[in-house]
């Protein structure tokens, strides 16, 4: 596996592999790998014949006051995972590479509407982050194909929308979020659960698979977003949101859409957990 830092040396090898008529399949992350991000390796492999995977803890994408301090960083243990994986090359730039005038003087892309809901009200500014450095990445590594969770729902609708806008020559897929035996989602924020809050993280999908049986027994939307907010208070979350959406736009439903998706935020102690959940009615 080539582990390269510069944007030169990356684009000289994926240049090496187009002239030799490769397709190139791309996995970005924020490192802290877990058999979720390897989920999207694989199916990476399955769609194209390199695979480049790239490790950015990207300040952009935080807040003030969030955790980019304190984001688990463990590129020696990421590197091992991803070369019994076989990738082909890990991009893991510093963050000079990325944002040489530094974040904040950084030109950005926006994707109006959809980052401002849901996750965009509760972390204002988040999804210009995203979709500045996954443009800048995508730019940097010309990918036919790159593979993104669907855990992260909103993130990947966000991403899509800007590929289509921008008319970026890249296919977008996503992949069904990977779960603990317990359905936790994995994520790499669920390192910051006590054991005490491990055992009721589960909860959270166990709220919205509720919430899907009660749409499935036709029961008011509003009413069982209430509820489900005041489930994840009693069982010790701080939720900020339980909403149902219509799938293709994240827009609130009308009586006509079947396509549906719960998503939910809660903090649980100082992990703020999210996940949703596709229903059909
Ligand atoms: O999902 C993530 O890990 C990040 O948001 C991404 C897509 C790598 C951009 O920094």
């Amino acid at each position: 596996m080539h582990v390269i830092e510069t944007a030169d040396a990356l684009r000289k090898q994926v240049g090496e592999w187009r002239r030799a008529g490769g397709r190139i399949g791309f996995v970005p992350t924020m490192g802290n790998l877990h058999a979720g991000h390897l989920a999207l390796v694989d199916r990476a492999r399955e769609l194209a014949g390199r695979v480049v995977v790239s490790i950015f803890v990207n300040p952009m994408q935080f807040g003030p006051g969030e955790d980019i301090d304190r984001y688990p960083r463990t590129l020696d243990r990421d590197c091992e995972a991803l070369r019994r994986k076989d990738v082909d090359l890990l991009f893991a730039p510093p963050v000079e590479v990325i944002y040489p005038h530094g974040d904040r003087a950084t030109t950005r892309v926006e994707v109006p509407g959809l980052s401002d809901i849901l996750e965009g009200e509760h972390r204002p500014g988040h999804f210009t982050g995203v979709a500045t450095v996954v443009a800048k990445l995508f730019n940097l590594v010309q990918p036919d194909v790159a593979v993104f969770g669907e855990k992260d729902f909103q993130q990947l609708a966000v991403i899509r929308r800007m590929v289509a806008d921008l008319d970026m020559p890249v296919r977008i897929v996503g992949h069904p979020t990977v779960r603990e035996d317990d359905g936790l989602a994995m994520s790499s924020r669920n390192g910051y659960l006590d054991d005490a809050e491990r055992r009721i993280a589960p909860q959270l999908y166990r709220c919205l698979q509720e919430v899907a049986d009660g749409l499935h027994a036709g029961q008011p939307i509003g009413k069982l977003e209430a509820m489900a907010m005041k489930s994840l208070e009693r069982t010790g979350f701080r939720p900020e949101y339980v909403s149902i959406r219509r799938r293709t736009d994240l827009l609130p439903p009308e009586p006509a859409d079947h396509e549906l998706i719960i998503l939910a935020a809660a903090w649980l102690g100082s992990a703020r957990l999210i996940d949703n959940l596709p229903v059909d009615v």
